[in-house]
């Protein structure tokens, strides 16, 4: 490439979202000698809680962790009967992120995939109730994905659930700040999980929690982020009288793993989630300003209604754009890329042809009976909508991926 051409902005997929105020609440927080999780973890767990209507909120060191503590905790609950056994089903989107699947495989429960709506990249609720039907597994839960910062109807799936006998669980790592039905995306859910890791709508560099109203399930969540102790429960003293012959501070109630937050990471969150609002704002208007662009393109912007129609529910982690053919996807990548303009595949594209999946799980699943998995992944990508994007790289965006859509 000569000097000419090397484009003078770039438009990266996500940006750092740190502000001076959050370094500053970093150094303070590493001189104060809190390293290791204490207040302002729980800080920030009530600020998250108060922010999602939640009850509970417990945090993590990733979504990713969020999803395996969930599973856990479903599996083998300090009280109560198992909401899951090993071997049950569990309903998963055929475009997903691996740590959505990975948990349900790792402890024992079965996958099965159910494609995606084209349009929403949201689980089809039709081909879930074909999957339930069809399946020879025993279909007990449903892990749907909230994706690119787009909540789903909550009380559509509370029915579903409800006519299925199906616990409701929600990955909302990427969907942040979007209300639909009155509820944050997630909350109609037993649990919800939630990532803060930097490219999203809030970051602690890497983080993530659960939400929750169930206070079992919270004080479970809290023992298997932290080895499986008792600590940090809200009925802590009530298992010391279990057994006299262990040391309260080193009583271990549950499985666990060492999932915990850093203190300096609650700090970073803090300022963000007081801010989330205007953040959310600037991306609806990104989103706008690219939808704009597009008319009359042979692009488009995937769920642009929400903006004139229902604009709470959908927060833009990332803007996903659908392109006319085939042949006009590719050669927008290749233009996009000479104007330095990052993209990526719609989340993992669909991530049951990938081949850790068909390793693992042998030859269960076939990735070409989930059409329009593959649809999207072979029509659309992925575009960044920071919200520290400059006015001008807006503009570069939007200008881009017109010239890239009308040739
Ligand atoms: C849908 C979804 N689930 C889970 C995760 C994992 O979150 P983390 O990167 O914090 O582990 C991500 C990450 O972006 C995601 O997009």
């Amino acid at each position: 490439m000569d000097q000419e051409s090397i484009p003078k902005i770039r438009v990266p997929l996500a940006s750092s979202g740190l502000e001076k105020e959050d370094i500053d609440a970093v150094l303070a927080t590493l001189r104060s000698n809190a390293l290791t999780m204490g207040a302002r973890v729980r800080e920030f767990e009530e600020e998250m809680a108060t922010y999602l209507g939640a009850e509970h909120f417990v945090m993590m060191n990733s979504g990713s962790s969020a999803n395996l503590a969930i599973i856990e905790s479903l599996l083998r609950p300090t009280r109560g009967e198992p909401r899951l056994m090993p071997g049950d089903g569990v309903l998963l989107p055929a475009i997903a992120w691996p740590t959505t699947i990975w948990p349900v495989i790792q402890l024992g429960l079965q996958p099965v995939f159910v494609d995606i709506d084209p349009e929403t990249i949201m689980i089809d609720l039709h081909s879930a109730e074909y999957a339930i039907r069809n399946s020879r597994t025993q279909i007990r839960a449903i892990f749907p994905i909230h994706p690119l910062g787009h909540a789903i109807d909550p009380h559509e799936l509370q029915d579903f659930c409800a006519r299925h006998d199906l616990v409701l669980i929600s990955d909302v790592c990427e969907a942040l700040g979007s209300w639909r039905g009155g509820l944050h995306a997630g909350m109609g859910s037993l649990a919800a999980s939630f990532s803060f890791y930097f490219s999203h709508h809030i970051t602690t560099m890497e983080g993530g929690g659960v939400a929750t109203n169930d206070l079992a399930l919270a004080d479970d969540l809290r023992s298997i982020r932290s080895h499986g102790w008792s600590r940090d429960r809200s009925d802590a003293k009530q298992w010391t009288g279990v057994s006299n012959d262990v040391n309260s501070r080193f009583l271990f109630v549950s499985a666990g793993y060492n999932i915990r937050p850093m203190e300096i990471q609650a700090a970073l969150g803090i300022g963000q989630i007081r801010r989330i609002d205007s953040y959310i704002d600037r991306r609806r208007h990104i989103a706008s300003c690219v939808a704009k662009a597009l008319r009359g393109s042979g692009l488009r912007l995937l769920c642009s209604d929400t903006l004139e129609f229902d604009r709470n529910s959908h927060s833009w982690m990332l803007l996903p754009i659908r392109a006319e053919s085939k042949e006009l996807a590719q050669s927008t990548l290749l233009a996009l890329h000479n104007a330095g303009v990052e993209t990526r595949p719609i989340l993992t594209g669909n991530f049951t042809a990938q081949p850790s999946l068909s390793r693992i799980l042998k030859s269960q699943v076939n990735p070409r009976d989930f059409v329009q998995a593959d649809f999207v992944s072979e029509s659309s990508f992925m575009v960044g909508c920071h919200h520290h994007f400059t006015d001008e790289q807006v503009q570069y965006l939007a200008e881009s991926l017109k010239n890239a859509g009308a040739s």
